[in-house]
């Protein structure tokens, strides 16, 4: 099966902050792939912006070393037409230096997309000076990175901020989640079978898990994660919109609002969070490495790297079925997937030596992206009537063919969006508004209690208190497999 390609009219894209690490290694890459693939028009144009007084000429030798390492950018013809869209305009988002000459540049009548691809400190002086300068048309769009604020003040304020010079209608917040091709699928999977629908809900689900493990650490990005931890830089966020997309009710259809109002209704459904429904860790040494204590060279730090969490939902869907979340640096392995736990039917016609068994469903979202459905069955032969669990596995790579084998990078779907003006796949700001008003309470309990986040050692599935979560509830959590 081979993706469809629907170009985009011509645009001028520009990136403040176009010589940053998230232009270099995700944002430039994403417009190239797309480029290759023939989804934007030859006259589109990139503008990079930042405070280096680089050439044009340097910026594209910077763009073509990137492409390469991060694109495998290998084939030089549509690499030099690539670079031929690219320019660069040394600009200074506090002052007005930059600004005029940047205004020359942009073609009037077409799509305008300012990528703040910068600290949140800027956003304000960035949108200020858009307006000012008069560079915004009727078709501009601004996109915004994470962290959306640091609580739901800050939050606030940014979101004011950016209103006072721009509709919502024009803001694109990213959570990169939600461009990837899997967590779209949850969508694709819950309301295009029938099979699913009837059972998603609390008569028939015991619980639901949502692991996001990773293997990295936070080498390069010390400063940023001792001030944020895991519950700032991947609950809030991240899980939150897994969460979303997994309990939220149908939309009417596929439409950014219709979906944003469903999630929206999840967020402010979630209970407060007990304490001693939550477990924080924080990585210790390990074979592979120094602790997190080392690597961000505080002997004393309280941030953790890892964070567990029990939430319910108060909705007639879901009031009764508990959701686990969990995810944290340094894991045994990447792993982000969601279980989705069924109860055991409500009679055993095979007896008690049947044992009990429940089905569940995994939604794998990365590695090895792919569904499996564990179901019970009669174990072959002779003996009796002994049940057995197999699970029916797809792999989306075998059942999609090898073309489909690596899922587009997220940001290349989420930078085609803002360019087409469908803001389905990104935040609305009371969203993030609502998953700060949930999260904030929780990082206010732990500073008010002292809480240390318990080790655990690198390569591990976490903190053993994370385990003891679930077991109170008789529950287990399942394994996290590459
Ligand atoms: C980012 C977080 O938003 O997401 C990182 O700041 C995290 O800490 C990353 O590593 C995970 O993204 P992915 O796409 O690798 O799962």
């Amino acid at each position: 099966m081979v993706s469809r390609v629907i170009p985009v009219d011509p645009f001028d894209l520009i990136i403040f902050g176009g010589t940053g690490d998230l232009a270099q290694r995700k944002i430039l890459p994403a417009l190239y792939r797309r480029f290759c693939a023939g989804q934007w028009h030859e006259d589109a144009k990139i503008i990079a912006a930042a405070r280096s007084g680089h050439s044009a000429e340097d910026f594209r030798r910077m763009v073509a070393e990137s492409l390469h390492r991060h694109a495998s950018a290998r084939d030089s013809q549509a690499l030099i037409r690539f670079l031929q869209r690219v320019d660069y305009v040394p600009l200074d988002a506090m002052s007005t230096a930059g600004w005029e000459l940047l205004g020359e540049k942009l073609s009037p009548n077409r799509v305008r997309a300012f990528y703040f691809s910068v600290g949140p400190s800027l956003f304000g002086s960035l949108a200020k000076r858009v307006r000012a300068y008069n560079l915004a048309t009727e078709d501009t769009r601004i996109v915004v990175e994470k962290p959306f604020g640091h609580d739901l003040d800050s939050a606030r304020e940014l979101n004011a901020t950016l209103a006072a010079h721009f509709d919502e209608n024009q803001i694109y917040r990213i959570d990169h989640y939600l461009g990837k091709e899997t967590v779209q699928n949850l969508m694709a999977v819950r309301f295009g079978n029938m099979l699913f629908e009837p059972l998603w809900n609390s008569q028939y689900v015991d619980h639901i898990q949502i692991t996001v493990a990773e293997t990295v650490g936070i080498a390069g990005r010390e400063e940023y994660y001792e001030r944020a931890g895991a519950m700032r830089d991947m609950m809030q966020n991240h899980l939150m919109q897994l969460l979303c997309l997994i309990a939220m009710e149908p939309p009417a259809k596929f439409d950014p609002d219709a979906v944003r109002d469903e999630k929206l209704k999840v967020i402010r459904a979630l209970d407060p969070v007990e304490p001693h429904h939550i477990v924080r860790g924080q990585f210790a040494a390990g074979p592979d490495g120094p602790g997190y204590r080392e690597c961000v060279g505080n002997p004393r730090s309280t941030t953790e790297s890892y964070v567990a969490l029990k939430a319910h939902i108060s909705n007639w869907r879901w009031a009764g079925t508990p959701f686990y979340l969990r995810t944290g640096k340094r894991l045994v392995a990447r792993s982000s997937v969601i279980n989705v736990m069924f109860k055991d039917a409500p009679h055993s016609i095979f007896g008690e030596e049947a044992g009990r068994h429940a089905n569940a469903l995994s939604i794998r979202l990365q590695p090895n992206e792919g569904i499996t459905l564990k179901v019970t069955i009669k174990e072959p032969g002779q003996g009796g009537m002994r049940l057995i669990d197999v699970p029916l596995d797809m792999s989306f790579a075998e059942a999609l063919g090898p073309e489909n084998q690596d899922p587009p990078d997220a940001y290349e779907r989420l930078v085609m969006d803002v360019i087409r003006g469908n803001q389905t796949l990104f935040m609305r700001g009371d969203e993030v508004e609502a998953a700060w008003a949930w999260t904030d309470p929780i990082i206010a309990g732990w500073l008010a209690r002292g809480d240390v986040p318990k080790p655990y050692d690198s390569g591990s599935t976490g903190p053993g208190d994370a385990e003891l979560l679930m077991k109170r509830d008789g529950r287990h959590w399942q394994g996290i497999k590459p």
